[in-house]
C-alpha cells in the first residue's frame, strides 16, 4: 500500500500519511462526534449543491480531461495509465479501483467532482442526486480512504467513479467540470493561506464558466460563548475520544487545532473570492459552528 501511496504526487505527504489508518473507522467517528450531524450538514451541502446545478450547457466529453497545464500528472482517460500520473497512476486492477480507461469512454457529459472526498460519504450521496447525463468523481489522495469510497453502493454499481488526485493538481483540463464539492475537507488544504488558496484556484481552473463549488466546512461561531463551547466540547472531548477510539491521537490532536483555528466564514468567502471565483454566498450551519459557502465561476 506504501509503494501505492508513493505513486501519487502531492504537495502534503503528512496529511497524506495521517488519513490512510483512519480509513476503517472514520466515518463511525465523525457520526459519534457529531451525533449523526455531518449527515445531515453534507445533506444541506448536497442540497444546495444540486439546486439549478443541472441548468447550463453540459461540458463536451472526452475532449475535457487530463491535459492543460497539468498534463504531467495525469493522462487522457482514453489513454493507457501510466506510472506517476496522478489517478491514472494508480494501479486500478492492484488497488481494485481507480479511473480506468474504459471509464474514460463511459464518462457522461456533466461532471460533478467531490474532492478530498474520503470515504465518498459526498460524493454517494451526489451519485444518488445526478442523472444518467452526469458522472460522479470522487477524488482523494489517501488510498485506504478511497478504498473505503469504492465499497460503496454507488461505486460499485458504476454511478461514482474513484480517483487518486490532489486536490492541488487536479487531473482535468480547464473549465471541465459543471461541479466541485468539498466536504469537511478544507481545512486540511489549509497548510497556509496560500496553500489554500491555491487548492481554491484549482477548484476554479477545473470548472467551467457558470460552474458551481460547494464548500461545507467547520466554522466559528459568531457569538462569543457560542464559539468557547464549541472549542470546549472539540477540545476536551473530541480529542479525547476519538483519539482513544481510533488510537490516532496525533490525527485527533491536529484535527481539533485544525478546527478551533480555522477562518470564520467571512474570511473564508474573502479567499474564495480571491481564488476567482463570484456571487459567494455563505449558509451558517448550526449556530455558525460549520459553513456552506457556494461560489460560482
Ligand atoms: C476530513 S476528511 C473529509 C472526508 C469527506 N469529504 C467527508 O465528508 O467526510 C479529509 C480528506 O481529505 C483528503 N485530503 C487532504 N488533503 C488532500 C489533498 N491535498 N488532495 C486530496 N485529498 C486530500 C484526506 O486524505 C481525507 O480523506
Amino acid at each position: 500500500m506504501t509503494a501505492a501511496l508513493s505513486h501519487i504526487p502531492c504537495m502534503n505527504k503528512s496529511i497524506q500519511k495521517m488519513f490512510e489508518p483512519l480509513a476503517r473507522r472514520y466515518e463511525l467517528l465523525n457520526h459519534i462526534m457529531t451525533f449523526g450531524m455531518d449527515t445531515l450538514w453534507r445533506k444541506e451541502a448536497l442540497r444546495i449543491a444540486a439546486e439549478n446545478v443541472a441548468a447550463g450547457t453540459p461540458a463536451d466529453p472526452h475532449a475535457d480531461l487530463n491535459t492543460g497545464p497539468n498534463a504531467d500528472l495525469n493522462t487522457d482517460l482514453n489513454a493507457t495509465p501510466s506510472p506517476g500520473a496522478g489517478f491514472s497512476s494508480v494501479p486500478a486492477p492492484e488497488l481494485g479501483l481507480g479511473v480506468t480507461p474504459e471509464h474514460g469512454r463511459g464518462l457522461a457529459r456533466r461532471i460533478w467532482l467531490d474532492v478530498s472526498t474520503g470515504t465518498g460519504e459526498m460524493a454517494d450521496m451526489l451519485s444518488r442526486r445526478a442523472g444518467s447525463g452526469t458522472t460522479v468523481l470522487a477524488a482523494d489522495f489517501s488510498i485506504q480512504m478511497l478504498r473505503v469510497a469504492a465499497r460503496k453502493k454507488s461505486a460499485r454499481a458504476g454511478r461514482m467513479l474513484v480517483l487518486a488526485a490532489d486536490d492541488g493538481r487536479l487531473p482535468f483540463r480547464d473549465a471541465s467540470v459543471d461541479l466541485v464539492t468539498i466536504s469537511v475537507g478544507t481545512r486540511n488544504l489549509n497548510s497556509s493561506r496560500d496553500a489554500l488558496l491555491s487548492c481554491f484556484r484549482e477548484f476554479c481552473r477545473v470548472l467551467r464558466p457558470g460552474g458551481r463549488f460547494v464548500n461545507l466546512e467547520t466554522s466559528q461561531p459568531r457569538a462569543r460563548v457560542v464559539r468557547w463551547l464549541f472549542h470546549a466540547y472539540v477540545n476536551w472531548l473530541v480529542r479525547p475520544v476519538a483519539s482513544a477510539l481510533s488510537g490516532h491521537r496525533p490525527a485527533y490532536s491536529y484535527l481539533a487545532a485544525s478546527m478551533c483555528g480555522f477562518y470564520d466564514a467571512e474570511e473564508l468567502a474573502t479567499i474564495i473570492r480571491e481564488a476567482g471565483f463570484s456571487r459567494v454566498k455563505v449558509a451558517p450551519v448550526l449556530l455558525g459552528i460549520a459553513a456552506i459557502h457556494v461560489a460560482h465561476k
